[in-house]
């Protein structure tokens, strides 16, 4: 028997590891990873109307307004190999509207999974934090060094990443958590993040994998 396609949220403070624990999910399930920043980053890359007004917005480490957020999620979640393959939302819902707004559609998660990791470890981890252009992978100057040297200078620091914004994007996530998750309490998983990645994806595996066998995970409490 064909298993039913993943349908999961990752949501964490920033820099709590989303994106990293993303990329092994891709690799072992070929989920489809959905995230609202990257979107968001793609669309002021190519200099669009809405990519300006979310630039000014992101480095301010502010929400971008759900009119140019929802559509560009609502569209990616349309497209055929979700279908087929599942969805994983990396940063999305974050807030009550857009949580809403997904409902809406009928869309639903079967885990809601927060990452959790202290303040401290976040700017340790943001200030660290590098990112490869030409192929979107993550590294951390300390904790996941670039392959080779030729990797190395082509890494970019991302224009939120920087201690000053870190404040200001963890209380957006903080004032918004407890209104997304209330529309989840029956599929919230909590994850102890701040621990190695591949520590960390054992965990978030052993949810897939119950969810996949059919085993509805429990919340367990924070
Ligand atoms: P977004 O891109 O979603 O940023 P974020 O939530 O702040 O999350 P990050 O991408 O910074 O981090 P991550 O959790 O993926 O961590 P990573 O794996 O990279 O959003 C950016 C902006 O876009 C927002 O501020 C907002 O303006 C806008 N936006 C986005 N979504 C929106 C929405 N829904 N509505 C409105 N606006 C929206 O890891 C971080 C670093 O730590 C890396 O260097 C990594 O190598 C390292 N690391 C990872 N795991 C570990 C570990 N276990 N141990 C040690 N190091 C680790």
């Amino acid at each position: 028997t064909k298993e039913a396609p993943i349908k999961i949220i990752l949501s964490g403070p920033p820099a709590s590891g989303k994106g990293t624990q993303a990329e092994e999910l891709v690799k072992k399930y070929k989920v489809v990873h959905i995230a609202a920043g990257d979107l968001l980053r793609a669309e002021v890359a190519a200099g669009s109307e809405n990519g300006k007004r979310a630039k000014a917005l992101m480095d301010g480490g502010n929400l971008v307004p759900d009119e140019i957020v929802v559509t560009l999620v609502k569209e990616r979640l349309a497209e055929p190999d979700v279908q087929q393959h599942g969805w994983l939302l990396d940063g999305y819902p974050r807030s009550e509207s857009q949580a809403a707004a997904l409902e809406k559609e009928g869309i639903h998660p079967d885990a809601f999974v927060i990452l959790r990791v202290p303040d401290s470890s976040i700017v340790d981890r943001i200030t660290g934090r590098r990112l490869d252009p030409e192929t979107g992978k993550i590294y951390h100057m300390k904790y996941k060094k670039p392959e080779s040297d030729e990797i190395a200078k082509r890494l970019v620091t991302r224009s939120d990443d920087t201690v000053d914004k870190v404040k200001t994007r963890l209380e957006v996530y903080s004032k918004h958590l407890n209104d997304v998750a209330s529309l989840y309490l029956d599929e919230i998983v909590f994850v102890d993040g701040n621990r190695p990645p591949q520590d960390v994806f054992q965990d978030i595996d052993a949810v897939v994998q119950k969810l996949q066998s059919g085993e509805k995970e429990k919340a367990v409490p924070p």
